[in-house]
């Protein structure tokens, strides 16, 4: 019996142009970076359709070949929405958090000010990602870190700002300066989108 699985392929979402634009990331490393996230896309639908290939009757093969390739399969779906996030959130003019999102922000770490602090500091710990998340269980933000696309910290988190921290999304533009991309990155966030997914999301303060 083979797996049933609808493998309808999905198409990368577009580059915003803003992002060809940014104060101190380059357009090299954008365009490099935006190929890595076309990547993912590809690499997921070619999983899938593997997957809808697998033949459950030689069991003991099989479960070698579905662990490998499901677990390929969290790290490219993770590098999509990851990427995605990332990119739809660079491309405005940094400064504090605005709206809602400025008030989840001094609710949980007092300042706009803490926040960043220690969102820098889990990006400069972590290996791929830091994000600021807000978990519906504890109904408050945390910069959760996440070594991996497919690292994610836990359940029931939506994501609100992505920092992804592996090399190329710096190296060319600063060598091994994470700390000075970082500050890059938070010079380019868009808050505008940010409070968008907070509305879309119906998280309150
Ligand atoms: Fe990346």
């Amino acid at each position: 019996m083979a797996l049933a699985y609808n493998h309808d392929e999905i198409t990368p979402r577009e580059l915003k142009p803003a992002l060809l634009e940014l104060e101190g990331i380059s357009r090299e490393t954008v365009e490099a970076h935006y190929k890595l996230y076309q990547g993912y896309v590809n690499k997921r639908n070619e999983i899938l359709g593997k997957l809808a290939g697998v033949d459950l009757a030689s069991a003991n093969q099989v479960y070698s070949e579905l662990r490998s390739l499901k677990l390929d399969l969290t790290f490219a779906v993770g590098g999509i929405k990851n990427h995605e996030l990332y990119f739809e959130h660079l491309g405005g003019s940094g400064g504090d958090p605005s709206g809602v999102f400025g008030e989840l922000v001094k609710r949980d770490f007092g300042s706009a000010a803490a926040w960043r602090a220690d969102l820098k500091a889990t990006g400069l710990a972590g290996r791929g990602w830091a994000w600021a998340a807000y978990d519906w269980d504890e109904g408050r933000l945390f910069n959760y870190l996440g070594d991996a696309q497919n690292a994610f910290p836990v359940w029931n988190a939506t994501p609100l700002v992505a920092l992804d921290v592996y090399e190329h999304a710096y190296f060319v533009d600063f060598g091994t300066d994470r700390a000075a991309y970082i500050e890059a990155f938070f010079n380019n966030l868009d808050f505008d989108v940010v409070n968008d997914w907070v509305q879309r999301y119906g998280i309150r303060t």
